[in-house]
This record gives structure tokens, sequence and C-alpha cells, in this order.
């Protein structure tokens, strides 16, 4: 009876525990949003040594009795494989004889860096795009396209046509994944774009994607096309024009299309018409036309790593934001064969994301 009480108070504990973790997950997020907001990455990288609490305290220029505040922040960060401790003999006290280090993926928090991730991660989690979760009960109980709807009255690209400064702020992160996103394709499959006449980015925000493939392949003509208040004002370049646009009225004419990160963000029908359109745009299999899409290949069945659950966290954010999810293998030859495709290639380059050639 003993044991059983036992098992139950151990049953009960791990339950409470699990709840716990689950209850305060956001505290990862917002911790390190705060880290970047205070630019703790950037002052760490250019002290170029292990720094001293004190050291980052005072560079912070905040009030010295926040030092134990900034030492539990910095706790829960190591914790989460942000920045690493190194010991450093100073005479000191033993907390003052430990120093902060970047971790490797703060590399890609770094302000200055040219892959730098922080514009999405402030972007994703501005109260914008974080409101809408608030009304995720709501929402399953309105009419509502999605919960951003029910918070904000609108879909994200009109509200972001309305107001520059949330476009700008979008575009930027869609820019800082996408300068990541094609060094790594260059690197590792940069023949998907050899050899082309021409390619046109749908939805390609602000050009990074099409200006990194003008530049590395002069000999083709890129275009990108997007939504008006996106490419108003751009500038092209020899190989390179804007060109502004309704993907679900028509698609500029070019040899290839790229599609990337757009069809998550759509529902199967509204995928259909996007691609019915570029079908339209590019010529047929035999004279070299053909689809290059970026986007999640979700495997459900591989569960058990983390990029299932990460996979499965974008899924929730089309949910919440947009009218798109993230599709398995089979969701995606689904929507190439009902928009007249019949051949598809899934390459897995891009870690969560694969590149998918269909023609
Ligand atoms: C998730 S972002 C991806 C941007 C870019 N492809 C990238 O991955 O960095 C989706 C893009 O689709 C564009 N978009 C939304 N609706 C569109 C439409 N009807 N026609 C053309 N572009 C559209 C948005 O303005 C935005 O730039």
């Amino acid at each position: 009876m003993a044991k059983q009480n036992g098992e139950l108070s151990k049953n009960l504990l791990e339950s409470q525990a699990h709840i716990w973790s689950h209850i305060f997950s956001f505290i990862k997020s917002m911790s390190l949003k705060c880290a970047i907001q205070l630019q703790i990455p950037d002052i760490i990288n250019r002290h170029g040594s292990p720094m001293l609490l004190s050291e980052l305290v005072e560079t912070l220029a905040i009030k010295k009795e926040r030092t134990q505040c900034v030492y539990r922040l910095m706790r829960i960060l190591v914790h989460s494989g942000f920045f690493m401790k190194q010991s450093i003999s100073t005479g000191y006290d033993e907390e003052e004889g430990e120093g902060y280090l970047l971790a490797p993926s703060s590399q890609l928090l770094l302000k200055e860096d040219p892959l730098s991730l922080r514009p999405y991660l402030l972007a994703l989690l501005d109260p914008i795009v974080m409101d809408p979760w608030q009304d995720m009960s709501k929402w399953f109980q309105n009419d509502d396209v999605t919960p951003f709807h029910t918070t904000h009255g609108r879909a994200l690209w009109d509200l972001a046509g309305q107001e520059p400064t949330l476009n700008q702020f979008f575009n930027d992160a869609m820019a800082s994944d996408a300068r990541l996103v094609i060094s790594v394709i260059l690197e590792q499959c940069g023949g998907v774009f050899q050899g082309l006449d021409s390619i046109v980015d749908v939805g390609g925000g602000t050009g990074t994607v099409a200006e990194a493939i003008a530049k590395a392949f002069p000999d083709t003509s890129c275009i990108c096309f997007d939504l008006p208040h996106v490419v108003n004002g751009l500038d092209g370049s020899k190989n390179l024009k804007y060109v502004g646009g309704d993907m679900f009225e028509a698609v500029p004419k070019a040899n290839v299309v790229l599609l990337k990160w757009i069809l998550h963000n759509w529902n199967d029908e509204e995928c259909v018409k996007i691609l019915k359109n570029c079908k339209q745009a590019i010529p047929s299999k035999e004279n070299g036309g053909k689809l290059v899409i970026i986007d999640m290949v979700v495997k459900v069945d591989e569960g058990g790593n983390g990029i299932l659950e990460t996979q499965l966290f974008f899924d929730m954010l089309m949910m919440i934001c947009l009218t798109g999810r993230q599709r398995s293998e089979k969701d995606w030859a689904n929507l190439f064969l009902d928009s007249g495709f019949s051949d598809y290639r899934i390459i897995p380059v891009l870690g969560l994301r694969s590149v998918i050639e269909v023609s």
C-alpha cells in the first residue's frame, strides 16, 4: 500500500513538473528576447574574451542593484545553451571568477552578423504576432479566418500594407532568414539555379534571395515579385528587377519560379491557385520549366527529435497568423497533382526545411 501511495505521489509530482515546464516555456523566448534587446550577445562578442558579470553590468549601463538579476538572466540563458561560462582567475570571489562567452548559436543573434536572425526573433516575439496566441481559444469558437483576424481585425498582409513600420519590420525579418537560406543553398545545391535564362521569386519580399541569385548567376534574368507595398521604390540591377502584383491574379513569366516560404502561408485551395498561376508562368517541363519550393516536409512518424517539435511550432504559427500549415510529403504530392504537375524531387539540404523541385 505504502509502495502504491509512493508510486501515486511520484506520478503526481511528475505530472505537475510536466505542466509547469509547459506553463513556463515562454520564459525561454522572453529571456532570449530581453538579452537581444539589451544587446548582450553583441557586448560579449565585442569584449573579445570571457566577460565578468561586473563588466557586463557596467557595459549595460544599468543600475548596480540589478547585478543579481543580470546574473539570473544569464544563468537561464547559459542553461538554454546561448552562452557559456569559462573560469578566469581574478583573485576575486567565486562568481567574479567566471566569464561569459557566446555559445555557437549566439553568433546568429549578433546585430552585425550578415546572417543574423535578430530581426526574425524580434518580429516573431513582437506583441503584434504574440497577441493573437491569447485569442486562440476565442477563435476556435468564432468564424474569424485566423486568430490574427480576431486580434487585429484583418489579415497579416493587409495590416502590413497599412502600417509601414510593421511592413518594414516584417520584411527585415524575412530578409534575415533569406540571407541565411540562400547562402546555404548556393553552397550546398547551387546547381538548382545553374544555367537558367530567367527566374522569378514569387513572394520574394525585398529581394534578398533574388539579389543573391542575380549576383551568383550574372547571365540569369531575375525578378523579385511581391505585393506593391513590399517592392515599391526598390531598385534593381542589370539582371534583377522588382515587380509588384498579386500572385492570386498572375505571376510574371520566367523559366523557373521560386517559392520560398510562401505555400506554408496558405491553405490547400489557395496553394492550388498560386501553383496554377506559377504553371502558367513557366514553359513546359520538356522546355525546362520548373518550380523550386523552399518549405518544410513534416515527417510526423519520425518524431522524437527536435526537428519535428520545431516543425510543429511552425505549423501552429501558421494556424495563428495565417491560413496555412506545414505539410507532409503526401500533402505536397497531392498539391502538385491537383495543380497539374507530374513530378517532384525533395532535396533535404536545409535542416528543418527542404528544397523541392517540381515539374
Ligand atoms: C513569409 S514571406 C516570405 C518572403 C520571402 N519569400 C522569404 O522567404 O524571405 C511571404 C511573402 O509573400 C508575400 N505575399 C503575400 N501575399 C501575396 C500576394 N497575394 N502576391 C504576392 N506576394 C504576396 C508577402 O508580402 C511576403 O513577402
